[in-house]
């Protein structure tokens, strides 16, 4: 008999991977993925910065790296987000990742033993959930309201959790619920990571992507006193494919987490690193920014006004500024996979809510992804969705 260990998750426990397979229909019109529009991917660029790669570093690309990366884009890194995010840093401080996914599983297993509470915002990223549950992490659930994670609720669960080692928190539009953090509330967080002397790990890989409202700094830059970790990516305003992730913080953390990096994969690929490197050289990447976000509005727009069409009186959904997604409560529905098989039935799909909560799952929520819909499938989706909804909340009543 094959014998798996402890991490390896039980056989029909991938309920997203079956969603994502059943909605991979071609007449389904899928709000599901997370994709980023591969329209915009800078192809002719990449391809270029790629070639001067293999003519002025092709060696160096081609041969073992630096487990902490390659540090013409760990300067890089430091630069940008000092100009985004106010995050005063030096290289040190910097370490490139296969991903940023590879933070998440990284920070697990340097700080998570089986039983430590790790405090989670409800709902969160759900692939977090997976890599702390899988270092056999016990959840603590922190509620959010309109602006995310709620301080209060966190102060109170820090009071009562005095040893929890970890809070992770997506502060800006929030994979699954587009919502964002305001200032107040993140120096909060800073605050209270200092006073109950919990490491925060700050996830911010969309915070690029703004296309309504002003910019927040991070969590990160109000922290004096070296509680927050900073995770972000280039896979949503370059190419996921690339797998280049980054992770920002104490260098005596940075330096832990390069020696399990080492064990891990001993480095991130030197090809996407340097190309990376000679395409911030070669272009303006704030433009190419500022193109992602204005397609991805123009899409969260569409998805408003049809969601005003269609959607039966009573169903809520957030209004993100920017981002890849939205989140909807459907009021009425207490099985969201039962009302998921329904929408198949019309060709249309999400991601019911229920994974993305580490505590007790709200009923009738779901994520909605714009971000990979072209214009023309929105309002078809929508009104297609908005019947299945009607149905369902009918039977309800
Ligand atoms: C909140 C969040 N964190 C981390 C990731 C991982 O991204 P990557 O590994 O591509 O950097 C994602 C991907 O969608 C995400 O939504």
């Amino acid at each position: 008999m094959v014998q798996f260990s402890k991490r390896v998750p039980a056989d029909g426990t991938d309920a997203v991977g079956a969603i994502l397979a059943a909605a991979a229909d071609p007449s389904v019109i899928s709000f599901a993925g997370g994709l980023p529009a591969p329209e915009l991917f800078p192809v002719a660029e990449m391809k270029k910065a790629v070639d001067t790669v293999f003519d002025e570093h092709g060696r160096e690309a081609m041969q073992y790296g630096a487990s902490r990366g390659v540090t013409e884009l760990r300067e890089l890194i430091t630069k940008r987000v000092k100009e985004r995010e106010g995050i005063d840093s030096k290289v040190e401080n910097v370490m490139v990742t296969t991903g940023s996914e590879q933070v998440l599983d990284l920070v697990g297993k340097a700080f998570i033993d089986e039983g430590d509470e790790v405090l989670v915002e409800d709902p969160t990223y759900l692939c977090a959930l997976d890599v702390y549950r899988s270092y056999g992490a016990k959840f603590v659930s922190v509620p959010q309201d309109d602006q995310g994670l709620r301080v209060d609720a966190l102060e109170e669960a820090l009071k009562n959790h005095p040893k929890a080692k970890l809070l992770y928190t997506v502060s800006n539009f929030q994979n699954p619920t587009g919502k964002t953090m305001p200032v107040d509330r993140r120096k909060k967080v800073a605050e209270l990571a200092a006073k109950y002397d919990v490491m925060v790990l700050e996830d911010n890989p969309y915070g690029d992507i703004r296309f309504e409202g002003e910019h927040v700094p991070a969590i990160k830059a109000f922290d004096t006193t070296d509680h927050v970790l900073y995770m972000s990516t280039f896979s949503k305003i370059l190419a996921p494919g690339f797998r280049l992730g980054w992770v920002l913080g104490d260098p005596k953390v940075i330096d832990k987490l390069t020696v399990l990096k080492q064990s891990t994969d001993l480095h991130t690929d030197q090809l996407a690193q340097w190309a990376v490197v000679e395409f911030f050289a070669q272009n303006d990447i704030n433009k190419h920014v500022d193109q992602i976000s204005a397609l991805y509005g123009k899409r969260k727009d569409l998805m408003i006004e049809g969601m005003k069409k269609y959607f039966p009186e009573g169903v809520k959904y957030t209004n993100p500024e920017g981002g890849m997604f939205l989140w909807v409560k459907v009021p009425g529905v207490t099985d969201t996979v039962e009302l998921f098989k329904k929408c198949l039935k019309e060709k249309v799909a999400f991601v019911p809510g229920d994974p993305f909560f580490a505590g007790k799952p709200e009923p009738g929520t779901f994520r909605l992804n714009y971000s990979n819909m072209q214009e023309d499938k929105i309002e078809e989706g929508l009104k297609r969705l908005g019947k299945a909804l009607s149905d369902a909340v009918n039977e309800n009543k």
